[in-house]
């Protein structure tokens, strides 16, 4: 999902107010500090969890959780704000809190948001308990300005009322701590049936006073798929701290919009069936403690199997622990991760720091690993399962090669849960949210994903526990079989191969799915089908890698030669089943179009894209570049056109087919251009700050796209070719703990004075030579995973202020289909 589908669902109607009210200027000034301090430190002796901005993205629809998890944490405990807050927390100030609550998603751009299920809500009702504000706007409170905090496994917001929230978290629990003001009863408020999207469909409720435990269970359905479909969700809250905080009243209320609000003093149970009428259920629990503590700490932990499994959830995995101890843990499983790559901290930007660890962060926080916690289909696995691939189209481009780098024994557990869902349902999921699947966008995104797996692991695929023949049946179930309905998984497929495209406007009898977007399913098609060709090429399918290969130059049929627009001729457009292009605008649902008109998967987006202009989606075809070169007119108009689409404003930077644009000039032999719109790119749409992200994260895809750009490289998805780039940053180690290899990255000539957005003359920023432990590489343009980062050791990329020699490949071009590329894997 991209920024726009959100933007058109919210409408003017949220429009961003930002303050600078959150989060406590403390955050920006104890990472400052930490980077400063950091520059006299060893490596070994630097907290990266300390370089971290978790507020990153939470404005500006970036939609980010800055919630408290673990690395791909089920539970991320944060705060339920009103408006537009998909991920619960926004810094925006002039909205109230609802409650604190431990499930949410990150990045995600579904309008009604995700999770925020079981919030909890201390308050005190000085004037007992039946004046307590249960309801959902009665429980409504401000924040105190400059106070939210939150850092790796670590969140607090004080309320207005002088109420502390703190979280923490494990895997599927965590604690609560809330710190009231002095000689106040505390009072809390929890609620059954409330989640962001407002979906609840029945469940219960039980509170044992003698054990202090309140379980909780219910059925919600999906943020971004079919209501139709729902998943279950259960909790085990504890609530007197293994005996040191004594309840005093307990008991349930009730609630709606319209005036109702009832209270009952010592009952102990709810259940509910799904309303058959509709109206959003408000109803939960009521507790108070005896005396005045002013401190109150909750165990909280959640299953989605059984409440029996929430509750030892929380036993197992926190247990006893402290809070201290529990944010402890975390930090540490945080640096484990963020200490992948280290880099000279002295001698880098702090901004670039900043952003690059933070960008880390938010690449191992999702998705979220719900192994040994599945329901529905996925009840009796034995693989792994990972919810919130929140979407594949999204993930595949930057996401997945970045965890390639540093991480290959997470991502065979994220590959081992695509594979396990084509054995479950016979396709690999495109996406999926809240343990259901999800809306397909591009078609099969999941091919290039477990693709870029095979390419860059296969010989360590079965030590991974990735049986690779598996992995490609179900790559040939994707690329072959329609399934009853392409919304939700695969491709329309039977169509797209008898056509060689998707025919718009065509006559289907065997299956359902909306008959939107064929230019752009063409487009993605076609790369998916690289994909498959690159593992057939890898499992020596002869006749599969023929068969594919050709089906992957099927974006050229959807390539319309006589579309003009601003003087470039040929773009991609929608085609009947008989041939004939249907004419869009080029420049329609482009960042310069003033026509409201639909451009995301509503039916009535009749343009032929999703999300996306044609100027924007003629770009894509990473794995034949060479040749789109050619339809476009050659490489001196290919370069005129890649100027004129980010001079003209029809870029978009948060938006995922745009992500490997800036780049395009490497394949027509001016890598310098690409480094000098790279440097653009970045300081243009990326900063430290909460609106810091161009559009919703999008399962990290910008975080990771970021990374990428800071680092020097950037990824061609499903093979093992890296462009070259002109790093931010002077000198970098990446360490993959699996292969046992380190490979040190030095930007020899590295100036500072060339990380801004316009690298000034006679400055060294462009890239004039890669050697390769000491040995040249064969072009500047690009080199090969196999050689370095699987290798490891050191990759010296050479910068040089003198432009002009600088701006060619100086030897091979980076690889397409047409020109020969790609005839072999490593
Ligand atoms: C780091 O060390 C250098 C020289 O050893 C010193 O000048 C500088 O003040 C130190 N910086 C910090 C942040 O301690
Ligand atoms: C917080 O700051 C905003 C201005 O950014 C102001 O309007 C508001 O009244 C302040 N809120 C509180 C609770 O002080
Ligand atoms: C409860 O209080 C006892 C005695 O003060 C203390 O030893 C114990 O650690 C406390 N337990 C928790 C969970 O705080
Ligand atoms: C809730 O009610 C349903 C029927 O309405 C019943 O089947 C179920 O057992 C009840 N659950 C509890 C926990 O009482
Ligand atoms: C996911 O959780 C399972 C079960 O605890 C664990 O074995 C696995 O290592 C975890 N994977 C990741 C990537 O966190
Ligand atoms: C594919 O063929 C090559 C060359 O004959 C061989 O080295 C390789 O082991 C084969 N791979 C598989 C998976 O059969
Ligand atoms: C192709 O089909 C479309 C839609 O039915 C129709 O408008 C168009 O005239 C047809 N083109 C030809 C060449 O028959
Ligand atoms: C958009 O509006 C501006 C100002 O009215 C106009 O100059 C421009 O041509 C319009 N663009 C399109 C694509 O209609
Ligand atoms: C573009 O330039 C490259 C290298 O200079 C050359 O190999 C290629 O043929 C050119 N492409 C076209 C379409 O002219
Ligand atoms: C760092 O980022 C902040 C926030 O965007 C900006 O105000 C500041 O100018 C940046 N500093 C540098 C040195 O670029
Ligand atoms: C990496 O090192 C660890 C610990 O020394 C060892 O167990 C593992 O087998 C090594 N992995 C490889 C791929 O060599
Ligand atoms: C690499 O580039 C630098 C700067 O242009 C140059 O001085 C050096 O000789 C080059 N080295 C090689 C091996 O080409």
């Amino acid at each position: 999902m991209a920024t726009r589908l959100s933007l058109l669902l919210c409408g003017l109607a949220c429009a961003v107010t930002t303050t600078l009210a959150q989060p406590s200027p403390q955050v920006q000034s104890r990472i400052t500090k930490a980077i400063k301090a950091a520059a006299n430190l060893s490596s070994s002796d630097i907290d990266y969890t300390q370089f971290v901005n978790v507020f990153i993205g939470t404005d500006n629809f970036g939609d980010v959780c800055p919630g408290a998890s673990v690395p791909f944490g089920m539970v991320k405990f944060s705060t339920d704000m009103t408006g537009y807050a998909p991920a619960g927390y926004i810094t925006d100030n002039t909205q109230t809190i609802r409650g604190i609550s431990p499930l949410h998603d990150s990045g995600t751009g579904s309008s009604l948001g995700t999770y925020g299920n079981f919030e909890v809500m201390p308050m005190t009702c000085p004037g007992g308990f039946d004046t307590c504000l249960t309801s959902l706007t009665a429980r409504e409170t401000f924040r105190k300005n400059n106070t939210d905090d939150a850092s790796p496994g670590y969140f607090a917001l004080t309320l207005d009322n002088g109420i502390k929230m703190e979280a923490t978290s494990t895997r599927r629990a965590g604690l609560e701590r809330f710190t009231f003001p002095k000689r106040t009863k505390p009072y809390f408020v929890l609620d059954l049936a409330n989640d962001l999207p407002g979906s609840f469909a029945g469940g219960s409720m039980n509170i044992d006073p003698q054990k202090g435990r309140i379980t909780l269970n219910g059925l919600w359905s999906s943020s971004f798929g079919p209501t139709s479909f729902f998943h279950e969700i259960f909790a085990c809250y504890d609530v007197t701290n293994g005996g040191n905080q004594t309840l005093d009243e307990f008991g349930v209320w009730t609630a709606d919009t319209n005036g109702l609000d009832a209270k009952g003093l010592g009952q102990t149970q709810l259940n509910f069936t799904r309303n058959l009428i509709g109206g959003v259920y408000q109803s939960g629990a009521l507790f108070s403690f005896k005396n005045t503590p002013q401190e109150i700490l909750l165990r909280v932990g959640i299953s989605f199997r059984s409440t029996d499994q929430a509750c030892s959830n929380a036993e197992t995995e926190v247990g006893s622990s402290s809070f201290d101890e529990v944010v402890a843990q975390s930090k540490a499983l945080w640096n484990e991760k963020l200490s992948k790559i280290e880099i000279d901290v002295a001698n880098t930007p702090e901004n670039v720091t900043e952003m690059l660890y933070s960008s880390l962060y938010r690449s191992f926080l999702t998705p979220n690993n719900a192994t040994d916690e599945t329901q529905g289909p996925f009840a009796d696995t034995t693989h792994h399962y990972f919810d919130s691939l929140y979407c594949s189209w999204d993930t595949f481009r930057t996401f997945y090669p970045l965890m390639s780098l540093t991480s290959p024994v997470e991502f065979a557990q994220i590959v081992d849960s695509y594979i396990d869902a084509w054995r479950v349902h016979g396709w690999m999921p495109e996406c999926r949210a809240n343990h259901m699947r999800g809306w397909t966008q591009g078609g099969s995104s999941a091919d290039p994903i477990v693709g870029h797996f095979a390419i860059t692991y296969h010989d360590e695929a079965e030590a991974l526990g990735i049986d690779l023949n598996d992995l490609y049946s179900a790559l040939l179930a994707d690329g072959n079989d329609t399934p009853p309905n392409w919304d939700i998984e695969g491709r329309q497929a039977d169509a797209y191969i008898k056509y060689g495209y998707v025919p718009a406007s065509a006559l289907v009898t065997n299956s359902v799915g909306r008959q939107t977007r064929e230019g752009s399913r063409t487009l993605e098609y076609a790369f998916e089908d690289f994909a498959i060709r690159q593992v057939a090429l890898l499992l020596n399918k002869t006749q599969d890698v023929e068969t594919f290969t050709q089906r992957s130059l099927n974006y050229r049929n959807v390539f319309d030669g006589s579309v003009k627009s601003d003087g470039f001729q040929g773009f991609a457009q929608k085609r009947f089943s008989n041939g004939t292009f249907v004419f869009t605008d080029p420049i329609n649902c482009s960042p310069q179009d003033n026509v409201s008109r639909s451009c995301s998967l509503q039916d009535s987006n009749t343009g032929g894209f999703y999300e996306s202009s044609s100027w924007e989606y003629s770009w894509f075809a990473p794995h034949d570049t060479a040749h789109l070169i050619s339809l476009m007119g050659g490489n001196e108009t290919f370069v005129k056109r890649l100027n004129h689409f980010f001079d003209a404003g029809y870029y978009q930077a948060g938006n995922e087919p745009s992500f490997q644009t800036p780049i395009g000039y490497h394949y027509a032999n001016h890598p310098a251009l690409s480094v000098d719109r790279v440097r653009d790119v970045v300081f243009s749409n990326f900063d430290i700050t909460p609106a810091g992200i161009p559009g919703n994260d999008d399962q990290a895809a910008m975080a990771t796209l970021l990374s990428w750009h800071l680092l020097g490289f950037y990824p061609v998805p499903s093979s093992s070719q890296l462009l070259v780039l002109s790093p931010f940053i002077p000198k970098y180690t990446i360490h993959n703990s699996f292969l046992n290899v380190s490979t040190t990255i030095t930007t020899k000539g590295f100036d500072l004075r060339s990380v801004k957005q316009t690298i000034p003359k006679n400055v060294a920023a462009y890239v004039a030579n890669v050697t390769i432990n000491g040995v040249p590489s064969a072009s500047r343009c690009h080199v090969d995973f196999y050689d370095t980062f699987k290798t490891g050791g050191d990759v010296v990329i050479e910068v040089t202020a003198d432009k002009d020699s600088a701006d060619s490949c100086n030897g091979l071009l980076p690889e397409s289909i047409s020109t020969g590329g790609f005839a072999t894997v490593r």
